[in-house]
């Protein structure tokens, strides 16, 4: 899809982040943005390799892909599927290597072709997704998966099962990052 005018207006990424709580509160599911803590966890979580696709949904204002970048993966790796607009835009400038896609996570990207994924990061709020939304991503990014892939998931119910699960995918990790607010459980997800 392509990027609107929003990378000419240029707001604050106060104001931008304010602005898309206000218009789509389920979808952005979130007040304050991720800490480096959380998205320095994530990455880590991905596991060794130089080699494999890896995609973070719903990356909002670009701290856990900043953090995916500092743990090693090559730019050309990553791609992001952002469905915010604004956001996007801004992905796009800040990070000018990195595939940037402004698309529901529900839908498969062109881009990828038949890619087999070796990590999805998700920072999708997927409790308060609709449910046939989050049933559509889960599927989608669950059948993508190498046979050694992982899905990594964060969450801020402190228990309770996961989407992930109902996709067909076995829970292998969890860990809680208290040094975030909310404190975030980080889910590893893996083909059983
Ligand atoms: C919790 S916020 C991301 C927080 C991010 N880690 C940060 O620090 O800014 C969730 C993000 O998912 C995006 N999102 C929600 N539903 C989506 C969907 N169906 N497809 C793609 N992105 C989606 C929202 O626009 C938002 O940017």
């Amino acid at each position: 899809m392509r990027l609107g005018n929003h990378r000419t207006k240029n707001p604050s990424l106060g104001a931008m982040l304010l602005h898309e709580i206000i218009r789509a509160p389920r979808e952005i599911g979130a007040v304050f943005p991720s800490s480096v803590r959380l998205g320095d966890t994530m990455a880590a979580l991905i596991g060794g390799g130089e080699e494999g696709a890896v995609v973070e949904l719903g990356a909002g204002t670009g701290v856990i892909t900043e953090s995916l970048l500092r743990s090693g993966i090559a730019p050309g790796r990553l791609t992001v599927i952002e469905k915010s607009e604004p956001f996007a835009c801004y992905l796009a400038q800040r990070f000018p290597h990195v595939r940037i896609v402004h698309a529901d996570a529900g839908d498969w990207p062109a881009e990828l072709g038949q890619t087999a994924v070796k990590a999805v990061v998700s920072c999708l709020p997927l409790r308060s997704l609709p449910a046939s939304a989050v049933a559509r991503i889960t599927a989608t990014w669950a059948r993508s998966l190498a046979s050694d892939g992982r899905v990594i998931q964060f969450t801020y119910a402190p228990f309770g099962t996961s989407a992930w699960q109902d996709a067909g995918l076995r829970r292998i990790g969890c860990e809680t990052v208290w040094a975030n607010f909310p404190p975030a459980r980080v889910e590893v997800f893996a083909r059983p």
